[in-house]
């Protein structure tokens, strides 16, 4: 297979087979290339009954090959040539004629000759009717392509072009591309294994009421998905947020800061890396009210006592793994961080200031470390997880 430590652009192969969804791989193809990755379109027959040629041509910029007798290409081995120039070929959607012919080793148009001649990863994404879907001859071949070390994504579940409701659908274009741009990240963490918590803890009052915080789990969520694209092994442990899963980690999700407490010491044992970006309330309410409490009187007071410092905890431990705090902070920025740093005894620490972080898709970052401070300039959080990572993965050595 081809090394995957690219110094040249990356270049994919987008295969095209005849279904409904088709018209998703235009898209497929827009995001990738916006990504700056060069896609070269390659089409079966039946797929351009479903979309034109010259939609895939006039996005990618390229020419749009279908046939295996193509002659304008010099040499007459369209099927050679093209799957030598890309470093992955994604085939989306891929019918259930398609995977079978994949499966079986036929080579009967220029897509599944240039697959079965390719010398780099496969990525296939089905699309089908529910019933083809499930027929044992498509969960067959699908075991034989697994099995041949072709990466299956999806199918999702819901309705159908056919207007039934079932497993068969395409996954979506952007789903699509954060594989394929996972794909092209260095692998700096290749099977370790990291343990990240993320967003707001939520620590109950009474039945309906409870003490939280603004934190939206972007930054923890992007770091998770950074350490998965460095192919790491990811458990992550959510609060309560309103964020989709990153793709292809364990997901633990809790509610109270104590929930938190027994997730992490359930899982630290196994880890290499633990990476501490929840915002994790400090104080929970003394006694806590099974039914709502009612409006008598004018003031009430609330005894609060304190949490477990999870991360310290961590930290403590006989053999700890490579742990990684977050400072959110207000004011004094950099010394609350380093003073932080110091108390929770954990080698690297994030510091950003929490108004100007907390809800945003973007942050600024100052990592502390043995060596001293490294600004990590405004950027996306899933930018500044993959700077973090990179940090980390230099700082971690075993
Ligand atoms: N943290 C934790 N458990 C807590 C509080 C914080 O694990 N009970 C972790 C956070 O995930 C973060 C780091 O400790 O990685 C610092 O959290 P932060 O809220 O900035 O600081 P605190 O330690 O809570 O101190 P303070 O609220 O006084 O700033």
């Amino acid at each position: 297979m081809a090394n995957t430590s690219l110094l040249h652009a990356k270049r994919l192969l987008l295969g095209l087979t005849g279904g409904i969804a088709a018209y998703k791989a235009a898209e497929i193809a827009r995001l990738l290339i916006q990504e700056n990755i060069d896609v070269q379109p390659v089409m079966t027959k039946s797929a351009c009954r479903f979309v034109g040629p010259a939609t895939l041509q006039a996005l990618t910029g390229k020419m749009v090959f279908s046939d295996l007798w193509d002659d304008r290409i010099a040499n007459n081995m369209a099927h050679i040539n093209i799957s030598r120039d890309v470093d992955v070929i994604l085939i989306a959607p891929a019918s259930a004629d398609f995977i079978a012919k994949l499966a079986n080793g036929f080579a009967n148009d220029l897509l599944s000759t240039l697959c079965l001649a390719r010398d780099c990863p496969l990525f296939v994404a089905p699309a089908m009717n529910r019933q083809m879907w499930e027929n044992p001859s498509t969960q067959r071949n699908l075991t034989l392509l697994r099995r041949d070390g072709v990466i299956i994504l999806g199918p999702a579940e819901g309705a159908q072009a056919c207007g039934e409701t079932g497993m068969g659908r395409m996954l979506e274009a952007q789903e699509l591309v954060k594989v394929i741009l996972s794909f092209f990240q260095p692998k700096l963490l290749q099977n370790k294994r990291v343990l990240i918590t993320a967003g707001p803890t939520y620590e109950a009052i009474d039945a309906i009421r409870g003490i939280t915080n603004l934190s939206s789990g972007k930054m923890g969520y992007s770091i998770a998905r950074a350490a998965q694209e460095a192919g790491a092994k990811v458990t992550l442990i959510s609060g309560p947020v309103c964020l989709e899963s990153p793709f292809g980690i364990t997901q633990i999700n809790i509610v109270s800061a104590q929930d938190m407490l027994v997730a992490v010491k359930k899982e630290i044992s196994n880890v290499d890396i633990f990476i501490s970006a929840a915002a994790v309330a400090d104080f929970l309410p003394a006694k806590i009210s099974n039914q709502k409490i009612k409006k008598v009187g004018k003031n009430i007071s609330l005894k609060l006592v304190s949490n477990p410092d999870i991360l310290e905890y961590a930290a403590g431990l006989s053999k700890p793994p490579f742990c990684v705090g977050f400072a959110a902070e207000t004011e004094n920025l950099e010394k609350n961080a380093k003073d932080k740093r110091i108390k929770k005894k954990i080698p690297l620490i994030a510091a950003n200031l929490a108004q100007d972080t907390i809800g945003s898709d973007e942050s600024t970052l100052i990592l502390f470390d043995d060596k001293g401070k490294h600004l990590l300039h405004k950027a996306p959080k899933i930018v500044q997880a993959r700077r973090l990572i990179n940090h980390i993965s230099l700082l971690y050595k075993k």
